[in-house]
């Protein structure tokens, strides 16, 4: 299984490297503009950073500007991959960019359908978003499933990448499906280490030892 961090703070890229847990990174326009810099820069900081691959997202809304812009992304670094939201006129650019070459993910997948379409267009990620189903208290899960459901009935390339991670649930319940990739913030792999019973375990034989170790 695979852990992309769903992030453009480099800091966190950083220690999700040094955990282990950074097989890829993901952005989004929200994420670029969060980190106040712009697109071109952060994205060719984080490509030289991670060894996986690396998510930039478009903009454009005409398959003509997304494939330009596509184009371009492509050219920062070796291991960029375009993100295009799965509409007609991704699903157009999406073709034409895997003929040249391109690798792209297909995002803002919210139905089986659309994880259909963008698997025949030849995208190498489609990217369903759970939380923001679980959001309109929909299983996010669910729709992961069944698109890595129809992905094997045909032997689709394509693989899911599970988005909109947003606690240790969602990850435990695509680990429990086989989804191949989910990504997260940071802090969500870091909440999947924590349990109460380990920090009082942990007191307990402390305290233990501290009061013993004096005799011993
Ligand atoms: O990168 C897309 C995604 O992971 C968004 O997550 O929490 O904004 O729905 P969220």
């Amino acid at each position: 299984m695979q852990f992309f961090v769903d992030s453009t703070e480099i800091s966190d890229i950083k220690e999700a490297l040094a955990l282990g847990l950074c097989d890829g990174v993901t952005t989004n326009p929200s994420l670029i503009a969060k980190s106040g810099r712009s697109l071109k820069p952060v994205i060719q900081e984080i490509a030289g950073l991670a060894e996986g691959p690396v998510l930039a997202e478009v903009t454009g809304s005409t398959a003509d500007t997304i494939i330009a812009e596509g184009r371009e992304m492509a050219a920062w670094a070796e291991n960029v991959v375009v993100k295009i939201p799965v509409t007609i006129e991704g699903l157009k650019a999406i073709r034409v960019l895997e003929s040249e070459g391109v690798a792209t993910g297909t995002t803002l997948v919210f139905s089986p359908s659309q994880g259909l379409l963008a698997a025949k267009a030849g995208t190498r990620y489609v990217i369903p978003f759970l939380g923001r189903l679980d959001d309109i208290s929909a299983a996010g899960i669910g729709l992961a499933v069944q698109i890595q459901e129809i992905l094997s009935n045909y032997g689709f390339d394509a693989e899911v990448l599970a988005a909109s991670v947003r606690n240790p649930g969602h990850v435990t319940a695509c680990a429990l499906s086989g989804v191949p990739i989910v990504t997260a913030p940071l802090n969500v792999y870091k909440q999947m280490a924590g349990h109460p019973l380990t920090d009082i375990g942990i007191q307990r034989f402390l305290a233990d030892w501290e009061s013993a170790k004096a005799e011993l």
